[in-house]
């Protein structure tokens, strides 16, 4: 695996690649992998020719008094995981080389709408540095693929809407979410977690999945659902943000017909900010 710490190595390694037509698929990341990344990295693998990994810690995405300082930074480990797995390059660029007059000053990719419900009302700013790094590494990567973990989701419906809106010629694969025994979802931040904390943290995806199941049985007040949940984690000492039921593709509220559907958490537990979904199909709706 070709390690790119700067955009001039980044252009020397994709160049070969490229002059060969070979189909790049771009996995974009902050680091400190975990099988959740490189279960992004096998799928990329099934997708194209080579597999570029970006690795940066972005510093547009984080709002004041959020983690940046202490994002856990391992990149050995990192690299050696994505040796393991099979990545052709890894591009690992320091702050100044992609954000050269500050991450301030920067021009910004915006998608309105979407960016200020859910995790944006809580992180405003949040998804604005995220579309705007990921439509620098498309730039830079010319990808013909990206892939996204679903994790993230509203990320994942936002960056489909950045790179339809832009005419990005990349296709934007979206992957499971990766989960441990407990059904905690893998996050970089279940470090936070006190081994206390770690033991409740599931009841964040037992919440949703009682939250879909509500829902497939045909509940239609979604707001008292709703309620229910965060009543739940706030008596099990999480402090929610929210927890909603959306329309799976663009996060609207559902209309009754609506039959493709995701149910979404973010909460904080201790120290770590935890966001959880489901996306699921509900039966149409009885005459
Ligand atoms: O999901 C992440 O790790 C980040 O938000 C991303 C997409 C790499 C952009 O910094």
């Amino acid at each position: 695996m070709r390690v790119a710490r700067d955009i001039a190595a980044l252009e020397a390694a994709l160049a070969p690649w490229r002059a060969a037509g070979d189909c790049i698929v771009l996995v974009p990341t902050m680091g400190n992998l975990h099988e959740g990344h490189l279960s992004l990295v096998d799928r990329a693998r099934g997708l194209g020719d080579r597999v570029v990994v970006t690795l940066f810690v972005n510093p547009m995405q984080f709002g004041p008094g959020e983690d940046f300082e202490r994002y856990p930074r391992t990149f050995e480990e990192d690299r050696r995981l994505l040796e393991a797995r099979g990545a052709d390059l890894l591009f690992a660029p320091e702050t100044a080389e992609l954000y050269p007059r500050g991450h301030g000053r920067t021009t910004a990719v915006e998608v309105p709408e979407l960016s200020s419900i859910l995790c944006g009302a809580f992180r405003p700013g949040h998804f604005r540095g995220v579309a705007t790094v990921v439509a620098k590494l498309y730039n830079l990567v010319r990808p013909q693929v990206a892939v996204f973990g679903e994790k993230d989701y509203q990320q994942l419906v936002i960056l489909r809407r950045m790179t339809e809106d832009l005419n990005f010629p990349v296709e934007v694969v979206g992957a499971p979410t990766v989960r441990e025994p407990d059904g905690l979802a893998m996050s970089s931040r279940n470090r936070y977690l006190t081994a206390e904390e770690r033991a409740r943290a599931p009841l964040l995806y037992r919440t949703l999945r009682q939250v879909v199941e509500r829902v497939r049985e045909g509940a239609r007040d979604l707001a008292a659902v709703e309620a229910e949940a965060m009543a739940a984690l706030a008596a099990a000492g999480f402090r929610p943000e929210y927890v909603s039921v959306r329309r799976a593709d663009d996060l609207a509220p559902p209309a009754p017909g609506d039959r493709s559907l995701v149910a979404l958490a973010a909460a904080h537990l201790g120290a770590a900010r935890l966001i959880d979904n489901i996306p699921f199909e509900r039966a149409p709706a009885r005459a």
